[in-house]
């Protein structure tokens, strides 16, 4: 499955933290059913977020009825523990935040060695820079546009310069790194987004809460 392939359009992702958990499947039936391209699962240790989301046993049982790609999201310290671990239970794609690896060129290797892409996600507080020696073995960059940890927060509008700042330098370098969004993206700043080199957009509560959530991830990629 050539899940990452030359962009032409812009992808949804959408965030299952703010699905009903108590009925993930009829949600991922949703989604399954709906334009969005990715299944966006967002995982959480307490530690280098304040707040604990889930882990190994759920990703396995919604790798059950999903039909698009695992995006794993860890928000996790020394994510290279479990790299094996997300590979079995189902991950495709999957994002480290450069905060909690000191090794990430180590861990992003290592990533691709079990055939998964590998991710590097940044706080709302790291500049683009640190990116600089690393961004050319990465698959993916995601842009965090809230401090992560929980969803429903308001978009950090400094995040649009750094999306413009990430998307310079994978041109500059030649990375074949894709930009993504994570936090606060709404019918509001979608199209802004984008037009700053977003290729995947993450949303929970927005598509959600919403009373017909397929339709809205369509509405967020169609400009
Ligand atoms: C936040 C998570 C997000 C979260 C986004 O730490 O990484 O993926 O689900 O939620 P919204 O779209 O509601 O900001
Ligand atoms: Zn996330």
């Amino acid at each position: 499955m050539n899940i990452i392939k030359q962009m032409t359009k812009t992808l949804v992702s959408p965030s299952i933290l703010s699905a009903n958990l108590g009925n993930l499947a009829t949600d991922i039936e949703m989604i399954n059913n709906s334009t969005a391209d990715w299944i966006h699962v967002d995982v959480m240790d307490g530690m280098f977020v304040p707040n604990i989301s889930f882990g190994m046993p759920v990703i396995a049982a919604v790798k059950q009825v999903a039909k698009k790609p695992l995006d794993v999201h860890l928000m996790v310290e020394k994510p290279e523990r479990y790299i094996d671990d997300f590979k079995k239970a189902g991950a495709d794609i999957l994002t480290v935040h450069y905060e909690a690896s000191i090794h990430l060129h180590r861990t992003l290797q290592a990533i691709k060695d079990t055939g998964m892409r590998a991710g590097i996600a940044l706080n709302p507080s790291t500049p683009v820079n640190v990116l600089d020696d690393i961004i050319t073995d990465a698959d993916m960059i995601l842009i965090m546009s809230v401090n992560p940890g929980f969803g429903g927060q308001k978009f950090i509008k400094q995040s649009l310069e750094k999306i413009r700042k990430t998307k310079e330098l994978i041109v500059k370098t030649g990375s074949k790194a894709l930009i993504q969004v994570d936090g606060g993206v709404t019918l509001d700043n979608n199209k802004e987004l984008v037009n700053a080199g977003v290729d995947i957009l993450v949303a929970g509560s927005f598509v959600f809460s919403s009373n017909n959530p397929a339709q809205t991830i369509t509405a967020l990629k169609t400009f």
